[in-house]
C-alpha cells in the first residue's frame, strides 16, 4: 500500500488540481454529516497535506454548510493548514521544560540536516518543521511529533540521525521500531513513549481486576450508583475538582430521550501527562468507568475526545474498544443485561488546548470551532447537540470503576477531608526522577520533591500555568483541593532558572491558545506578555507592577471561560511568591522618583532565582 504521507513524486502539492472525488469520498465516509467536520477535515488534511479553498468548497456543498463556516473550523485548529505542509511534518514541542532540556540544539540539528528553518516547508514538499505547544512528554523532553509518531529525549545526535533516516526515505514509524508493522497496537504505543510510572498507588496503577466494578454496577439501580460515587467523595481530576456524583445527578435528572457520556482525553495543560499513561495502561478501566457512568445517567452514546498530539494512541484505544465489544462489555445488552446499551467512538482533536474546556470540547465534537459555550446552560443540562452530557476526565472515569468495585468507603478513607482517594501527579523539570506518581492527597511539596529527587528546587509550579508557582518557603504546603489544587501537573525548577523567562513562556502559551472570543483574553494576555518582556529587558518601573495586577484582574473578571479566568496566574502567583524577581528587575521610574526599594541589594538576593545578570551585562554581552 502506498503511504499517503509519501507520494514521492516531488510535485508541489499546491500545483496539483483539487481531487474533488477524493474529498467527496471522505465526506461520504462520514455521511456528509456537518457534525463530523473534525473527522472530515482531519482526513482531508492527511490526504492533501492542506485544506485548500477548493476542498473547503467541496466539503461545504457536501455537508450543507457555507464555505465560510467550513473555513471557520479549518482555520481554528493548528493541525489544519491553509497552505501545503510537508509530507513529513515535524512538530517540535517548545514547552519551557523542553527548552531547559536542550531543545535549541536539537532544533538546530533538524534545521541543518533538512535545510529548512522552523516555520518552513522544503521546496520539494517533503518536510515541514514547526513548533507546537506541550505535547504531553515533559518527562522525556525534548520531544517532537513526526506526523503522528512521537520521538522523545532528543539530542542533537538523535535529531540528526532522525533527519537523515527520513531523508533516506524511512517511514516515521520505522524510527520507533524496525519491526513496527509486526507490533500490536499496545506494543507500538509503549515502543514510542515511556510510561515512567515511578510510584503505583492502590487505586489506579496497582493490580486492577477486569470489569469487576462494572459487574457490580450491573446489579445496582442508577440511583444507587450515583449515591456510591457521591459517598466516595470523588472529585473530578481534570482540574476544576467538581464533585463527580453531583454532576451525574444533574444529568440523570434531565428529562430527555438522549444523553451522552464524554471522556475528556484532551490533556493539554503544559506539564500534564498522566492521562497519556492511563490511556496507555488503563484504557479498559477508563471505558469501564464510562460504561458505569452511562448506566448511572441513562446514556447510550459516548465519546472519547483524544487530543491530536496523542494520535499515536488511537489505534491502541480502538483495539480496546473492539475487544470490549467482542467481550460483551460494550455495545448492546452489556453483560447480557437487556436494555443496558452503551457504545463509544473516538473523536480526534486537532491541536487546540482550549478544546479541553468542556464547552469547547462539545463544540469541537459538534463540528464547530472549539469555542467555549456560554454557561448556563451547563453541559449536564444541555450539552452535545442540546442533550444532557456528562464530561469527565480520563482519571475520573478510572476512579469510578475502582470505587464501584471496592466500595465508596474504601476510597473515602484515603486522602484528606475534602480530597479523598489518590491522584496521579505528572512530575517533570529539574528532578532526577520525572514521571507519574500515584499518591494519596495530602502529601506536601517537600515530601514529593524528596520522592522525585528534586531537593534543589527553587520554584515549583503546581497545576500547570493556570495553577500556582510557589517558592521554597511554601514547600510545606499540601497537594489537596483546599491548598494546592492541581489537575496533576507538577513542574520543578531549580535555582538556575529564570523565573521571568518561565512566566513569559506561559503567557505566550495563553496568547497562542486563547480562542479569541473575548477581547480581554485575546488582547489582555498579549499586553501581559509584553509587560513581562519589559521586566526582562530591565525597562519596567514600579508602576508596571501595579499595571500587571490591574490588567490581570480585569482579564480574570471579564473572561468567558476558565482559560481567561486563570491565564494571569503565572504572573499573579510569581508576584506574590517571588516579589524580588520583579522588584530586582525594576528601574527608576520615568518621573525621577526612586522606586521604594534598593535595587542592587534586591538584585543580589533575587538574581539566583531570576538568573538575570545585570541589565548592562545582558545588553552588552547578550544572553
Ligand atoms: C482551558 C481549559 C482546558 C482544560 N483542559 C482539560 C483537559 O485537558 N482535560 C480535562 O479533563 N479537563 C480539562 N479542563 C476542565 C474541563 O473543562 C472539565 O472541567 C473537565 O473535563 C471535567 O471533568 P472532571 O470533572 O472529571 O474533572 C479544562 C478547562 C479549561 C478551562
Ligand atoms: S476567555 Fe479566552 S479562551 Fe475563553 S472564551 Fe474568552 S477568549 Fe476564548
Amino acid at each position: 500500500m502506498v503511504d499517503a504521507h509519501f507520494p514521492g513524486n516531488g510535485v508541489a502539492v499546491a500545483d496539483q488540481p483539487e481531487d474533488t472525488g477524493a474529498t467527496l469520498e471522505i465526506c461520504g465516509r462520514y455521511d456528509n454529516d456537518k457534525h463530523r467536520m473534525m473527522d472530515i477535515l482531519i482526513a482531508v488534511q492527511e490526504q492533501n497535506r492542506w485544506i485548500s479553498p477548493a476542498a473547503m468548497e467541496t466539503i461545504a456543498k457536501a455537508t450543507g454548510l457555507t464555505r465560510i463556516e467550513v473555513e471557520g473550523v479549518a482555520t481554528f485548529y493548528s493541525f489544519f493548514s491553509q497552505e501545503p505542509r510537508g509530507a513529513v511534518t515535524i512538530r517540535i514541542c517548545d514547552d519551557i521544560v523542553d527548552r531547559f532540556a536542550g531543545l535549541a540544539e536539537a532544533v538546530r540539528a533538524f534545521e541543518t540536516e533538512l535545510g529548512i528553518s522552523v516555520g518552513q516547508t522544503s521546496a520539494d514538499g517533503r518536510f515541514s518543521l514547526e513548533y507546537t505547544p506541550c505535547i504531553g512528554m515533559c518527562d522525556q523532553a525534548p520531544a517532537a511529533m513526526i506526523n503522528d509518531v512521537v520521538v522523545t529525549r532528543l539530542t542533537p545526535q538523535k535529531a540528526r540521525a532522525i533527519a537523515r533516516a527520513l531523508l533516506d526515505g524511512e517511514r516515521p514509524e520505522e524510527l520507533i521500531s524496525a519491526q513496527f508493522d509486526l507490533l500490536s497496537p499496545y506494543e507500538r504505543a509503549i515502543a514510542a513513549v515511556d510510561n515512567n510510572i515511578r510510584h503505583a498507588g492502590d487505586v489506579l496503577l496497582g493490580p486492577v481486576p477486569q470489569d469487576d466494578g462494572l459487574r457490580k454496577a450491573g446489579y445496582l439501580r442508577p440511583e444507587q450508583i450515583i449515591a456510591a460515587v457521591e459517598a466516595s467523595g470523588l472529585r473530578g481530576c481534570g482540574g476544576a475538582g467538581f464533585t463527580t456524583g453531583a454532576k451525574w445527578r444533574f444529568a440523570a435528572a434531565e428529562k430527555d430521550t438522549r444523553r451522552f457520556v464524554f471522556c475528556n482525553a484532551d490533556e493539554g495543560e503544559p506539564g500534564t501527562f498522566k492521562d497519556r499513561v492511563l490511556l496507555t495502561e488503563r484504557p479498559d478501566l477508563m471505558i469501564e468507568g464510562m460504561t458505569i457512568a452511562a448506566r448511572a445517567v441513562g446514556a447510550r452514546e459516548g465519546l472519547i475526545y483524544l487530543r491530536g498530539e496523542y494520535a499515536y494512541l488511537r489505534e491502541h484505544l480502538q483495539s480496546v474498544i473492539d475487544a470490549r465489544r467482542a467481550r460483551g462489555v460494550l455495545g448492546p445488552d452489556i453483560m447480557a443485561r437487556q436494555g443496558f446499551d452503551f457504545d463509544i467512538r473516538i473523536q480526534m482533536g486537532a491541536g487546540a488546548y482550549i478544546c479541553g474546556e468542556e464547552g469547547a470540547l462539545i463544540s469541537s465534537c459538534e463540528g464547530l470551532p472549539g469555542e467555549p459555550k456560554t454557561r448556563p446552560p451547563f453541559p449536564v443540562n444541555r450539552g452535545y447537540l442540546g442533550h444532557p452530557t456528562v464530561v469527565n476526565n480520563v482519571e475520573t472515569f478510572c476512579h469510578v470503576a475502582r470505587i464501584l468495585d471496592r466500595g465508596a468507603e474504601w476510597f473515602h478513607a484515603m486522602g484528606t477531608e475534602g480530597s479523598h482517594g489518590t491522584k496521579l501527579f505528572s512530575v517533570s523539570g529539574d528532578c532526577l526522577n520525572p514521571g507519574i506518581y500515584e499518591l494519596q492527597y495530602g502529601l506536601s511539596i517537600r515530601e514529593l520533591l524528596s520522592m522525585v529527587s528534586g531537593e534543589d528546587a527553587a520554584a515549583v509550579l503546581v497545576g500547570g500555568p493556570s495553577g500556582t508557582m510557589i517558592a521554597r518557603d511554601s514547600f510545606h504546603r499540601k497537594l489537596t483541593f483546599d491548598d494546592l489544587a492541581t489537575g496533576g501537573a507538577v513542574v520543578v525548577f531549580n535555582g538556575s532558572r529564570n523565573i521571568l523567562e518561565i512566566v513569559e513562556y506561559y503567557m505566550s502559551f495563553f496568547v497562542h491558545e486563547s480562542c479569541g472570543y473575548c477581547t480581554p483574553c485575546r488582547v489582555g494576555n498579549v499586553f501581559l506578555q509584553k509587560a513581562i518582556q519589559k521586566f526582562r529587558k530591565g525597562h519596567a518601573d514600579a508602576s508596571d507592577i501595579e499595571y500587571l495586577r490591574t490588567l490581570s484582574s480585569t482579564i480574570i473578571e471579564t473572561s468567558r471561560c476558565g482559560l481567561g479566568m486563570t491565564s494571569p496566574n503565572p504572573i499573579l502567583s510569581t508576584l506574590e511568591n517571588f516579589p524580588l524577581v520583579y522588584s530586582a528587575t525594576t528601574k527608576t521610574s520615568e518621573d525621577g522618583m526612586k522606586a521604594t526599594f534598593d535595587i542592587q541589594s534586591a538584585i543580589d538576593g533575587a538574581r539566583s532565582i531570576a538568573k538575570r545578570r545585570s541589565y548592562i551585562y545582558d545588553r552588552d554581552f547578550g544572553k
